[in-house]
């Protein structure tokens, strides 16, 4: 949560932060703030509520200098308002400083804080930071030196970055555990800071990561990298592939229909040079570096992810188990990491997170790793926390991902998810040459799958108009389709409001039937698979209650029509490639409900893109 991004250069740094700012907006909009700094000077504006009410602030009081930080807040400690908002200043407006994170222990730091006559003006756990910092520049210290004096103070997770009148024309940034990236961007005469890769995208595509426990001190000339002793490391530049244009909206009225709108094309990408054509076997690239033998003498395999990646762990296990049968289990991260889990030395852990920064993932990952299992992470940002953290590493190649709810990522997920469950059963002999060849044939032929559903868009608007002033929503799914009812429902209820909630359709009889009434719209994902029958079976039952039924059926399926009451069709695919399929529909839905409803559907309430506190 929160973005964080900074400018040290010649040029005018306001609108520079700004601009990145906007980038970064997915990350929270409880606030906004900027500091920039020159001669001396210090000035800050702050605004709450979204970037636009900032930009309305800077147009009435301008401000100027040639370097400065900048923020965009997720509320954790202190209710969404300006006084709240970063950057937050010290006692005599010289320093200012702006935190992604949560610090755990700001209370014991602020009692003898206050005591000493410091004077606070905001709720938040960050002010602490910048009345530390006040403590130690008053010794006459460098803003490097004071930085490398609090913040080792500091418990929990923070994304720090200060700048300071009384040492001009620097920003000091630190990064403390996991609280989102920190990412140094250079220029030339200039430098940059930010949190994440899309506020840079504009300026640099030569970056360097800042890693937890580590400092960056950025000017214009130059960028000098720390250790917790102050001791100077040589850090390796990274060279970003994406353009600016895969992070811009392109006419499409919200990121997220531009994301959906480009599935046929990352589905594309994600396949590519993924089948060795004279062998006819799945390889990843040299991030994945598990070897035959490894692969072949795995016991067990644990999948994880938040949210949306979740629901793609749980579509893994079906994959995996039913292509390489190895036993998996699936693992919500924040109850995994304080579980006390048993992990053997036959164990792969396996993570799937678009950002590669959310902090309950990466925790799983550590707590997995200290009990001896081997990371593979499937994930989206190249570069990110989870790909630096992980024994093997296989991308999800969406390019960059804008709109809070997640979509493109989901059904790469999915296909690379398919993808590494053949490449295991052709390692481990559960998959013959034939099955395998017949399964890579169709997954190269879902892109444009994908491309035909979404031409049906105009149908599913319109039965989105039609129900979106239901208050609840029902969503059914059996087998690999389970998933994707879950996903369909998380969807509807953080972009709707509305609540929604999915089930194994086989649960139905055990308790949710008695919600079934002719106001609760039911989606029955009903594809001729191997539990087809079984569907229609709960879809009569749900009818038999007089409940509405919205049911996703293969195209040539002539008998659903007679059993639901509207039918969304997609073309057949095998099975375990259905949920990719299946699930396009589902966020078309929703988005045209949210929509339908006037919501602000890239940025629904309450919620932030990547999270990166507990
Ligand atoms: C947040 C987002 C979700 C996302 C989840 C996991 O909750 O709102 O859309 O699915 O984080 O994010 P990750 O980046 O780890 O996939």
């Amino acid at each position: 949560m929160c973005g964080i991004v900074g400018y040290v250069g010649s040029r005018d740094a306001t609108p520079l932060l700004v601009n990145g700012l906007r980038r970064l907006e997915y990350r929270g909009y409880d606030s906004a703030g900027v500091a920039v700094q020159e001669d001396g000077r210090l000035e800050i504006r702050r605004a709450e509520g979204k970037l636009d009410n900032l930009v309305h602030v800077i147009a009435a009081q301008p401000l100027s200098g040639r370097s400065g930080i900048g923020h965009t807040r997720w509320a954790t400690h202190g209710r969404p308002s300006e006084q709240n908002a970063h950057p937050h200043v010290d006692c005599g407006g010289v320093t200012a400083v702006i935190h992604n994170g949560i610090i755990e222990n700001f209370e014991e730091l602020k009692g003898p804080l206050v005591k000493a006559g410091h004077r606070f003006t905001s709720e938040t756990d960050t002010e602490v930071v910048v009345h530390m910092l006040e403590d130690e520049l008053k010794k006459g210290m460098s803003l490097e030196a004071a930085a490398l004096a609090v913040v080792p103070r500091l418990e929990g997770a923070a994304a720090l970055a200060f700048v300071s009148a009384k040492d001009p024309g620097k920003i000091v940034a630190a990064r403390v555990a996991n609280a989102g990236g920190v990412i140094v961007g250079y220029g030339q005469g200039e430098n940059y800071l930010a949190s994440d890769i899309p506020a840079l995208l504009e300026h640099t595509r030569s970056v360097s990561f800042v890693e937890p426990g580590e400092f960056a001190v950025i000017t214009a000339n130059g960028v000098r990298f720390l250790d917790r002793g102050g001791k100077e490391i040589e850090k390796t530049r990274t060279t970003i592939t994406w353009d600016t244009v895969t992070a811009a909206k392109s006419g499409y009225k919200h990121f997220m229909l531009k994301e959906i709108h480009e599935q046929p094309r990352v589905l594309s990408d994600t396949l590519l040079g993924r089948v060795e054509r004279a062998t006819g076997r799945v390889v990843f690239d040299e991030d994945l570096k598990l070897t035959d033998a490894q692969v072949r003498s795995l016991g067990r395999i644990t999948l994880l992810g938040c949210g949306t990646a979740g629901f793609a762990s749980l579509a893994g296990k079906y994959l995996i188990e039913r292509l390489a049968r190895i036993p998996c289990d699936v693992e919500i991260p924040s109850e995994y990491r304080y579980r006390d889990p048993v992990v053997s030395k036959d164990q792969l852990v396996v993570s799937l997170t678009q950002s590669g920064e959310t902090v309950d993932t990466l925790a799983a990952m550590e707590e997995a790793r200290k009990r001896g299992a081997r990371l593979l992470t499937i994930v989206n940002v190249i570069g990110s926390q989870a790909a630096r953290m992980s024994d093997d590493v296989i991308y999800l190649h969406a390019g960059p991902e804008i709109s809070v709810a997640s979509t493109k990522a989901y059904t790469t997920m999915l296909v690379d998810l398919y993808l590494f469950g053949i490449y295991l059963g052709q390692r481990r002999g559960t998959l013959d040459p034939n099955a395998a060849a017949k399964l890579l044939a169709e997954v190269f032929h879902l892109p444009t799958l994908v491309d035909a559903v979404l031409r049906e868009e105009p149908k599913v608007k319109a039965l989105a108009y039609r129900y979106h002033q239901a208050r609840d929503f029902l969503y059914l799914g059996r087998g690999i389709n389970y998933p994707t009812a879950l996903e369909g429902a998380h969807k509807l209820k953080e972009l709707s409001y509305s609540h929604a909630e999915g089930t194994a359709g086989g649960e139905m009889k055990h308790g949710m039937n008695a919600l079934i009434d002719e106001s609760l719209p039911v989606v029955a994902i009903a594809l001729r698979d191997s539990i087809y029958k079984k569907m229609l079976s709960t879809i009569q039952e749900v009818r038999a209650r007089a409940g509405v039924v919205i049911a996703v059926a293969d195209d040539d399926d002539e008998d659903i029509a007679e059993h639901a009451t509207e039918v969304i069709r997609v073309p057949h695919t095998n099975e375990l490639l259905s949920p990719a399929l299946a699930v396009v529909p589902l966020h078309l839905f929703a988005y045209h409900v949210a929509d339908r409803r006037g919501n602000d559907v890239d940025q629904p309430r309450n919620l932030a893109k990547a999270v990166t506190v507990e």
